[in-house]
């Protein structure tokens, strides 16, 4: 075991006791007696036997740092110690799950299995909910496969993180800390998006399917694009600005972080400055009893301010956010729970009916609309880009003299700036566990 691994294991029990008392307590509550939590099964390309990577079903994640063991099947029964059927083949074209390690097995009985089907032999006589969605649940009853009250409940409880989770995310996001310095050096002596983000891999010691999302790397104007997702072999001419959206995983849990960069002075890297000083500001804010949703807006506010500082727009912050002028240049939302998903879950309803908590109107990419409370794990991540088609719709639809054109022009180049960090909520100030993995290299 590594030291890394140490510090994410120290919490462990408690964290399994955690699942234990939120799993007893929603099965009740929806009439239920046990769960079997299926890890998921590989999933073959059409008309080929290659597997897409696997990614594993996140309840089972949830209790146990097994992220390619498909296959895998938890029992879990009030009152009972929690029963691991382990997936472990004896296969020769592909590499088997090795032998379940005591730090995590001995809280569980584990019973190794080398027929993908052995678990539908163990007898449940209670009423049982399945979770998950391999192939193999298909003849499960409609209403006790992944019934909706249930998965709410389980979805509210997992956005409290515990110990162990939360260790593990900042685990997670030192990996990927000291990834996002590898890559900014690689920037810096003009590397193409390719060549930064091997050299990501490199650092971090991942391999892409084992990365949280596909790393965004983009030069110059890709910046405009959110969800870039190509990594160009050849190095732009001259390469002006670079926006890295990347993240890494430890023990199945995600960092989401971005940062951008310039390589000269100039008005760019000043409007890079002000973003940092205003995300900064924006982190300290995510405090428990706050409305996401009013951060959100907040935001919006400040970024309006920074357009009309750096004169972008021709109009006041206020009335930039009032007719959707924001919106052009800050088109998402500013963050979400982070966890086993990145985009984690549970970050829009309010209960086991999942109650939608609606999102501020103007608003549909906002993913967070919950009252924060301590034991979110949330990123930050307001932007400010110049995006072709919504600056062109905008220019077609509405108030033209309300944008400085001039100004855009000059800075289209740059693509835009996005600033994230993950961001713990506490009962006190926020730990901004990126701004900490960053500082700690
Ligand atoms: N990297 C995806 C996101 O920031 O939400
Ligand atoms: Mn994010
Ligand atoms: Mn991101």
């Amino acid at each position: 075991m590594t030291i890394e691994q140490q510090t994410t294991t120290d919490h462990y029990a408690e964290h399994v006791a955690y699942c234990q008392d939120s799993w007893e307590s929603a099965l009740a509550a929806e009439g239920f007696e046990a769960a079997v939590i299926h890890a998921g099964s590989q999933i073959i390309s059409f008309l080929d036997d290659y597997h897409y990577p696997f990614r594993p079903n996140p309840h089972f994640v949830h209790w146990l740092p097994l992220t390619h063991h498909h296959d895998s099947v938890l029992f879990v029964q009030a009152g009972q110690k929690p029963k691991l059927v382990y997936y472990q083949p004896d296969d020769y074209w592909y590499l088997p799950p090795a032998d379940p390690e005591a730090w995590w097995a001995d809280h569980f009985e584990v019973i190794t299995v080398q027929d993908p089907l052995a678990w539908q032999n163990i007898h449940m006589s209670v009423r049982t909910a399945y979770i998950g969605d391999a192939p193999c649940l298909a003849g499960v009853e409609g209403e006790v496969r992944n019934p909706e009250r249930l998965v709410n409940r389980i979805h509210l409880a997992r956005s409290a993180k515990t110990e162990y989770e939360i260790a593990c995310i900042a685990a997670s996001a030192r990996t990927a800390a000291a990834a996002h310095l590898a890559a900014e050096a690689a920037f810096r002596q003009g590397c193409s998006e390719y060549e930064i983000h091997m050299r990501y891999l490199q650092a971090c010691g991942l391999v892409d399917h084992q990365l949280p999302y596909g790393n965004i790397v983009a030069l110059n104007d890709h910046g405009a694009v959110l969800h870039y997702q190509d990594h160009d072999l050849a190095a732009p001419r001259s390469s002006r600005s670079f926006l890295i959206d990347a993240g890494a995983t430890h023990q199945g849990y995600c960092s989401d972080i971005t940062r951008t960069y310039a390589c000269a002075d100039g008005e760019f890297t000043d409007m890079i400055a002000a973003m940092d000083e205003m995300q900064l500001g924006l982190c300290d804010d995510m405090r428990a009893g706050r409305d996401y949703r009013d951060l959100h807006i907040q935001a919006h506010h400040r970024i309006a301010s920074i357009l009309e500082n750096f004169g972008i727009i021709n109009t006041s912050a206020e009335s930039a956010v009032q007719q959707g002028l924001s919106s052009v240049f800050f088109p998402h939302g500013l963050g979400h729970f982070l966890g086993i998903q990145t985009h984690d879950v549970a970050g829009l309803f309010a209960d086991a009916d999942g109650t939608p908590i609606p999102r501020p109107e103007g608003h549909p990419f906002l993913r967070l609309t919950r009252v924060l409370e301590a034991g979110n794990v949330l990123t930050v991540e307001p932007g400010l880009y110049f995006i072709p088609s919504l600056l062109e719709k905008w220019r077609r639809d509405s108030d033209t003299g309300a944008i400085n054109w001039d100004k855009v022009e000059s800075l289209a180049p740059f693509g835009g700036i996005r600033i994230e960090d993950d961001v713990l909520v506490t009962d006190g100030a926020p730990v901004n566990l990126s701004r900490r993995a960053f500082a700690e290299i």
